[in-house]
């Protein structure tokens, strides 16, 4: 009856129909598991809260700092009394498996109900393996590679005692006066929702009550890197528009990959702090991203809303609680403030039933009330420091450096090569693992000196300091308040220092100066106001300049420095912000061309401080920069342009685009446009090279940048090698927040760009029709 191909169609249908009947079985089976999974937690905790006293509820909501570090203003006092009297949810900074026995100890068994702590700790780039700040890991490009670092940190963790991870920080930063820009993927928001979401898939796999998994913490919601001036703490104040396009996503992108908690921050959103900001936490992010975890206040964010001028500490609590905080971090307002709310009606239990349940989920899903003790295990210690993890951290380290210059192909280096290195950074290790390095241990940092001395082929070199890290005396006092261990020379004058690096460097072939920032000139309360090297490194940097000796710069430092004198006089430049514990190996592998620099800068170099804030998807004004128009946007002493733009670094060997091919110039919603270039290695070195796709929406209702990130690719190519990529754009590509704040495309004329960074691009023109 019927022919072979009328069976076959049939046989495709049928096929089908099964396939899709099976998906549907599996995925009603998930959500039956998952709803079965809900109720026997909703069960649980709420059969333990009808136990509890509203004390024992508020305590619940207490976070506390003890133990080893010291992460803020004030102290948190008597923790174990009150852990004992069950006054205590959570603590942080106590990690080691003994620490954190002995305070679980006393939750567990010393408290009326049994309820166990979680152990919270700021693990930002590493726990003891530390890899590069996460400005630097951005750099790389390579979300894989972030993910593996997450997972590592996650690892050691645990091993450690830990469970919940203040991290990753997800603010979007555009001022690198703000010393925090260290901590986070730089401007973009793109590249920033990709970093955030393999960061939470790192940390917290697909089960946050596996072994060796932690609870995430998204920081600092929201909007903490707009602080104006670049000032840490300082106040934010932006339109909707901004906050939407440019400044949510990456913690939208966190909160959708699963993040199990989220910070507030220390900052006002339209005028009202995020701590007691109900728009924020709950309309927004409870309502809008149906966010179910855990919110924490940042370090006494409740009682600063004193500061801020939104109440006394009765009432900012109460605006904390009711705007949907659950965990007040070190302040302890709502431990003395509720009760009494509470008796006066302003606060009503079921707010703290809810702050209160959202603590104990989470304590549920990490497993802590099937075995308190699940992370405190003694034998699980090589775990940390393992061969792998420190394989890791040298590859981190060397993808995320940037090579921002290359005059002549002065690098790499030839083994022969007679050098003179010169800087106070050179056998330097404390700074090595840069600003909230955690629990690293510096002193397992090896040194760019110690790095040499493995390379039996490279002996021909010689050493000076050449001068102090840093002589400014108020600024060495500062950091080293803070245990920056900055020494001064006391066998030589400063004066002395340089003279002596004169003379070694004129007995070179080459000056390799490394220079930079101590690791606590960037972080947390380290804003600067000139981004410069210390006068007294560029001192150093100008005399050795002026031997006419070839001069390699190797910068550490937490954010993009002002570089013009260096940009222009200095012959390579190699960015290598604060790799790590393996920071000396990958620095001198790509010294000496055993690793060919990759990465690309996630934040744009501004040329000096006076063009902050300076970002590449700024948007155009109405009188964009015309050098034959005096009424352009401009300024008379420097142009608009900055140093290094963002998606900027270079590479050993050099690639080459060939122009874009569209496959069509009209896109419909629903289809794609595929855009391909070829990408030729046309040097000597084998690459890899991150190509980079912007477009621009070139008429709009609301005004848009005037390019915007969509898409990337890391690929390796071999010397000679050509490759063709293709990148698919969809309507949804091109989305945006419109002035109603509703995510929509506009139809019209679009510009799409192809590039190895956001200035160097290939262009095409398309449309997009509705
Ligand atoms: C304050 C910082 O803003 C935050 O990032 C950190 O997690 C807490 N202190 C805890 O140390």
């Amino acid at each position: 009856m019927f022919n072979s191909s009328t069976k076959a169609k049939y046989k495709n249908i049928f096929m089908k129909k099964i396939i899709v009947t099976i998906v549907i079985c599996l995925l009603a089976f998930n959500m039956y598991a998952q709803t079965s999974k809900e109720k026997k937690m909703d069960d649980f905790i709420t059969d333990l809260m009808s136990k509890m006293t509203l004390e024992e509820k508020i305590g619940q909501l207490n976070l506390p700092s003890i133990g080893f570090d010291v992460t803020g203003p004030v102290l948190s006092k008597d923790v174990e009394g009150k852990i004992k009297r069950g006054s205590v949810g959570a603590v942080f900074n106590t990690y080691t498996p003994d620490a954190v026995r002995k305070l679980q100890d006393i939750a567990v068994k010393e408290t009326r109900l049994k309820i166990p702590l979680i152990f919270g700790y700021d693990v930002i780039h590493g726990h003891k393996t530390i890899f590069p700040i996460p400005l630097g890991l951005a750099a790389s490009w390579d979300t894989a590679l972030i993910r593996m670092t997450a997972r590592a940190a996650a690892d050691e963790a645990t091993a450690d005692g830990l469970n919940w991870v203040f991290s990753p920080m997800v603010d979007i930063a555009r001022d690198p006066r703000w010393g925090r820009v260290s901590e986070g993927a730089g401007e973009d928001p793109f590249l920033g929702s990709q970093i955030a979401k393999k960061m939470i898939e790192g940390y917290q796999g697909n089960n946050l009550s596996a072994d060796s998994t932690v609870m995430a913490c998204v920081k600092h919601f929201a909007l903490y890197g707009a602080a104006e001036a670049g000032r840490d703490y300082n106040t934010v104040d932006m339109s909707l528009v901004k906050m939407y396009n440019d400044y949510l996503p990456p913690y939208k992108a966190a909160i959708d990959a699963g993040a199990g908690s989220v910070m507030s921050s220390f900052n006002e959103i339209n005028g009202v702090p995020a701590s007691a900001n109900k728009w924020l936490l709950t309309d927004l992010l409870r309502k809008q991203w149906s966010f179910t975890g855990l919110i924490a206040t940042d370090y006494t964010a409740i009682n600063e809303m004193i500061n801020h001028g939104v109440g006394d500490s009765a009432h900012v609590a109460d605006l904390a609680l009711n705007a949907g905080v659950d965990m007040d971090m070190v302040g302890e307002l709502f431990l003395l403030e509720l009760p009494t709310l509470v008796k006066q009606n302003k606060v009503s239990v079921k707010a703290i039933d809810s702050a209160c349940r959202f603590v104990l989920e989470a304590k549920y899903k990490l497993g802590l009330f099937d075995d308190p003790y699940k992370y405190v295990s003694n034998d699980r210690s090589k775990e940390i420091m393992s061969d792998d993890k420190l394989a890791l951290s040298k590859q981190a380290a060397e993808e995320s450096i940037v090579l921002l210059k290359n005059a002549s192909n002065i690098l790499p280096l030839k083994p022969d090569t007679k050098i003179a290195f010169i800087g106070p950074l050179v056998t330097d290790k404390r700074n090595l693992i840069g600003n909230w390095s955690g629990a690293g241990d510096w002193k397992k940092a090896i040194s760019i000196w110690d790095a040499l001395q493995q390379k039996p082929q490279h002996k021909n070199y010689s050493y000076a300091k050449g001068c102090n890290l840093i002589d400014d005396s108020l600024l060495r006092k500062k950091l080293n308040e803070h245990d920056a261990q900055i020494e001064i020379d006391s066998t030589s004058t400063p004066q002395q220092l340089l003279d002596n690096a004169v003379v070694v460097a004129k007995q070179s072939d080459v000056i390799v100066a490394v220079l930079g920032e101590s690791f606590g000139m960037s972080g947390e309360a380290a804003s600067r106001s000139n981004i410069g090297l210390p006068d007294n490194q560029e001192k150093l940097l100008r005399a050795l300049q002026a031997t006419g000796k070839p001069v390699i710069l190797i910068l550490m430092n937490g954010r993009p420095l002002t570089l013009e004198w260096e940009n222009e006089n200095i012959n390579g430049i190699l960015e290598t912000w604060f790799a790590g514990t393996q920071a000396g190996p990958a620095i001198t592998d790509i010294l000496f061309g055993n690793f060919n620099p990759c990465g690309k800068t996630t934040m744009t170099f501004p040329v000096n401080v006076g063009q902050i804030p300076i970002y590449y998807n700024a948007k155009n004004t109405g009188r964009p920069f015309d050098a034959n128009n005096k009424y352009t946007s401009k300024y008379l002493d420097v142009s608009n342009e900055p140093l290094f733009p963002f998606g900027y670094g270079l590479s050993y060997t050099s690639f080459t685009y060939s122009d874009i091919t569209l496959d069509q110039n009209k896109l419909y919603p629903g289809k794609k446009i595929t855009a391909s270039v070829s990408i030729t290695n046309n040097g000597n070195y084998d690459g890899y090279e991150v190509a980079e796709l912007y477009t621009r929406d070139l008429q709009a209702s609301i005004t848009r940048p005037v390019k915007e990130l969509k898409g990337f690719q890391r690929i390796f190519l071999k010397k000679g090698e050509s490759k063709e990529i293709h990148f698919s754009i969809t309507e949804n590509d091109l989305k945006f927040f419109n002035g109603d704040l509703r995510w929509t495309s506009e139809p019209g004329p679009f510009k799409l760009f192809i590039g190895g960074n956001s200035i160097d691009c290939k262009e095409a023109d398309f449309q997009l029709l509705h």
